[in-house]
């Protein structure tokens, strides 16, 4: 097999660019160019100023500091950065299709192919493809089959080597990754593909966590995962509802069966949902393929996953509006955190997102405030919902036409809080825990409502000020 010395990764997001930089900071005899299509993400990247790279990671700025412009590369330049690399990652984003066949489920895989089609005209040689993108099972296929077509002369070899890197986390996950799953063909072009990018990781993961495997396990694997993961909040969740009607603390719930090593204490906090870019695309796309192999109770069983959490957030939103009297017309709600997790900037998908939107259907005022949340992100995310509203069944009423007029952005949470009727916590940034709750509570209306959508407040204190608290599955 070949030794490694030039790579170029496709697509400049929240996972290529943070794996990419620890490749080049880990191999710096390996020559790594990230390129995109987006000339702006690419100037943000190569900004001398680190604090203005496009995603914010903690750690990341360090690690690009370290290897950008030593072996470490930002480009436009695609066909160049394809010419002159052994191998190709494929990082492209797969959202879920908004249009025609697979319409709210399937993965929207034009992103892919147009690589797959970028990748033949432009190779000089052959290639090791790799699929770094999740993507539906046997996905492979039909890029080898494009490659294949449009070029006929040289050799490729399709890997599959899904992520698996936490947003808020990327550069820990990356250094210390639980395991590095690489599915390869199993003849010896295969073979030796698998063995080339098993060389370039075991410069600094351990050989006994790279598992190799064939590439529809390794497909498959990321999708599963992920619906893992995703189902172990939405049962935590679906008991946090059970618990506020009867008494129990889903804390102490999550602590008492977390601690059967069987189940693991980790990804049973409740919550005001799963957001981010990933869950629940990847368990539609799975629902998707079950249905497409005939497979309707498996599907029906996953999808429940994703209903589970519409319903979470949306239970978040009535218990806001019952609340306060069954109305919030007029009502300042303020909002602390819009990011679908702490320490990332990323928004997609978050339960912000939703529960906004159904307070602005109940014509409220919503004040938000997040540390690294852009205002003009957060008039984005509720613009898109309002045009693909069918994404979740509790938020198909179209806004009324001055909703931009209700939605309030703030650069500091004093004056987010000051004077509202109610505060929700939506995102756990550490910074919410050093609020001085007292001379917020001497600032608003009476009674003074929080509802705790992450479970960060200590209750006995806040309801001590004054505040009537309700929090997450605490009855
Ligand atoms: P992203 O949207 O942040 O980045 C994708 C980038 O690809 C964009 O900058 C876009 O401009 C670029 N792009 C699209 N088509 C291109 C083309 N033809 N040529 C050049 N550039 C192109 O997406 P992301 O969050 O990085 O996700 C990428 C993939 O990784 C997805 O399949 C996702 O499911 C998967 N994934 C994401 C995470 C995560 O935490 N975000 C974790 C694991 C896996
Ligand atoms: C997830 C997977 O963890 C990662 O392995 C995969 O590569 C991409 O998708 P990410 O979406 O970045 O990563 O963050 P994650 O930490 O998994 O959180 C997802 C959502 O679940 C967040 O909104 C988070 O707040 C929520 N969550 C997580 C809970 O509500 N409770 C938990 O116990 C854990």
């Amino acid at each position: 097999p070949n030794k490694i010395n030039s790579i170029c990764c496709i697509g400049a997001g929240y996972v290529g660019g943070p794996t990419m930089s620890v490749i080049a900071q880990k191999c710096p005899h390996i020559k790594v160019t990230v390129v995109d299509i987006n000339e702006e993400r690419i100037n943000a990247w190569n900004d001398e100023n680190l604090d203005n790279l496009p995603i914010y990671e903690p750690g990341l700025n360090q690690v690009v500091a370290e290897a950008r412009g030593r072996n470490l590369f930002f480009s436009t330049e695609i066909e160049q950065g394809i010419k002159d690399a052994q191998m190709i990652f494929i990082s492209v984003n797969t959202p879920t299709k908004t249009y025609g066949t697979g319409k709210g489920m399937a993965a929207d895989l034009k992103f892919v192919e147009l690589c797959a089609r970028q990748i033949a005209q432009a190779a000089n040689e052959d290639k090791i493809v790799v699929e770094k993108s999740t993507l539906p099972v046997r996905t492979a296929e039909s890029i080898k089959r494009i490659l294949e077509a449009e070029d006929s002369e040289h050799e490729f070899a399709i890997l599959s080597n899904p992520e698996f890197l936490a947003e808020g986390t990327a550069i820990e996950d990356l250094h210390y990754a639980d395991r590095m799953l690489i599915g390869g063909e199993s003849d010896e072009n295969g073979q030796n593909a698998i063995e080339a990018l098993v060389d370039v990781y075991a410069n600094w993961i351990p050989r006994e966590k790279l598992i190799t495997t064939s590439v529809w396990s390794s497909e498959l694997s990321k999708l599963t995962a992920n619906a893992f993961l995703a189902q172990r909040v939405s049962s935590i969740n679906s008991i946090s509802a059970l618990c506020e009607r009867t008494g129990a603390d889903v804390e102490e719930v999550a602590h008492a069966i977390g601690m059967d090593s069987r189940i693991g204490s980790k990804f049973l906090k409740s919550s005001v949902g799963f957001g981010g870019s990933c869950f629940q695309k990847d368990i539609l796309n799975l629902v998707y393929l079950c249905r497409h192999f005939g497979l309707p109770e498996v599907a029906e069983y996953w999808e429940q996953v994703v209903k589970m959490n519409d319903y979470q957030k949306h239970r978040f939103a009535k218990q806001i509006i019952d609340t306060l009297f069954n109305t919030v017309s007029g009502k300042k709600i303020s909002f602390l955190g819009w990011a679908f997790k702490k320490d990332t900037n990323d928004t997609r998908e978050s339960s912000a997102i939703y529960v906004a939107y159904e307070l602005l259907q109940d014509r409220a005022e919503v004040h938000v405030y997040d540390p690294k949340v852009s205002s003009d992100q957060i008039y984005k995310d509720i613009s898109y919902l309002q045009e693909h509203s069918s994404s979740s069944p509790y938020c198909k009423e179209k806004l009324p036409k001055d909703w931009k007029e209700l939605l309030h952005i703030h650069k500091e949470s004093d004056l987010c809080l000051k004077n509202s009727h109610a505060i929700a916590v939506l995102t756990e940034w550490d910074e919410f825990k050093n609020i001085n709750w007292d001379s917020v509570y001497a600032n608003m209306y009476k009674p003074a409502f929080i509802f705790d959508g992450r479970n960060i407040l200590d209750r006995e204190k806040i309801a001590k000020i004054g505040f009537e608290i309700k929090s997450i599955g605490k009855g």
